[in-house]
């Protein structure tokens, strides 16, 4: 049994980038499992589904093979043997896999491969339902947070330095309804485990985030 590190929290607190650093630093792996949430849901689009369209989504669930590989240590996600990585962070591909991932047939395909990562070697796993559901038992827990405003303000800074339009309101309206969804959604719902440690990154830096991550990992 690995050393398990859980991080939850909402959409744009920062986690990939924090969990990511903590990983190099005490050389864990990174398993970044919303990533997972995005393959299954560009199967689902590939094949022309609605987002609305459950039936399709369960059903199609059954063609799709996730899997994870690392490569160089970077995550690499394979869907039915094809690399998909590069599509990943595609907005459309975002909001599949928020609507998709209330579906307990697809959090259900996914929890194996998530359990199983963890359970050979040491990870710094984060998603939305890792303290609560998928590693109960994790040494640590953090739910990591921040405010919509700076949540919101930091995705715009980071689309308008890649050189895309955007609207600050217009993101923050999306983060909160990401939100909403997350939280009230029946099935494994973005939750703070009893026993995780709460962050709120909002007035805090990136090396600041880390630091305290790390110190709970001693
Ligand atoms: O963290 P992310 O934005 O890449 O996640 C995309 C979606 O996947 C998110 O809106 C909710 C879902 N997700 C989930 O339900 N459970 C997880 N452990 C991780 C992600």
């Amino acid at each position: 049994m690995g050393i398990n590190i859980a991080v939850d929290g909402p959409a744009g607190a920062g986690k990939s980038t924090i969990a990511k650093l903590v990983a190099k630093e005490k050389g864990y792996i990174y398993v970044d499992t919303g990533a997972m949430y995005r393959g299954l849901a560009i199967h689902f689009l590939d094949q022309g589904i609605e987002p609305g369209d459950t039936d399709r989504i369960i059903d199609a669930c059954r063609s799709a093979q996730v899997t994870i590989q690392y490569e160089e240590g970077v995550q690499q996600v394979y869907l039915n043997g094809k690399n998909i990585t590069a599509r990943l962070r595609d907005e459309e591909v975002g909001n599949m896999a928020s609507k998709s991932s209330p579906i307990p047939q697809v959090r259900k395909k996914l929890l194996e491969l998530q359990q199983g990562l963890a359970k050979e070697q040491d990870v710094i796993m984060d998603g939305r339902d890792i303290g609560t559901c998928v590693l109960p038992d994790a040494d640590v827990k953090v739910y990591l947070t921040a405010s919509v405003e700076t949540r919101a303000k930091r995705r715009f800074d980071e689309l308008t330095e890649k050189g895309v339009d955007c609207d600050l309101e217009e993101i923050k309206r999306d983060i909160a309804e990401r939100d909403h969804r997350d939280m009230t959604r029946e099935t494994a719902p973005l939750k703070q485990a009893e026993d995780a440690v709460l962050i709120d990154s909002s007035h805090m830096t990136i090396d600041e985030v880390v630091a305290a991550i790390t110190a709970l990992c001693r």
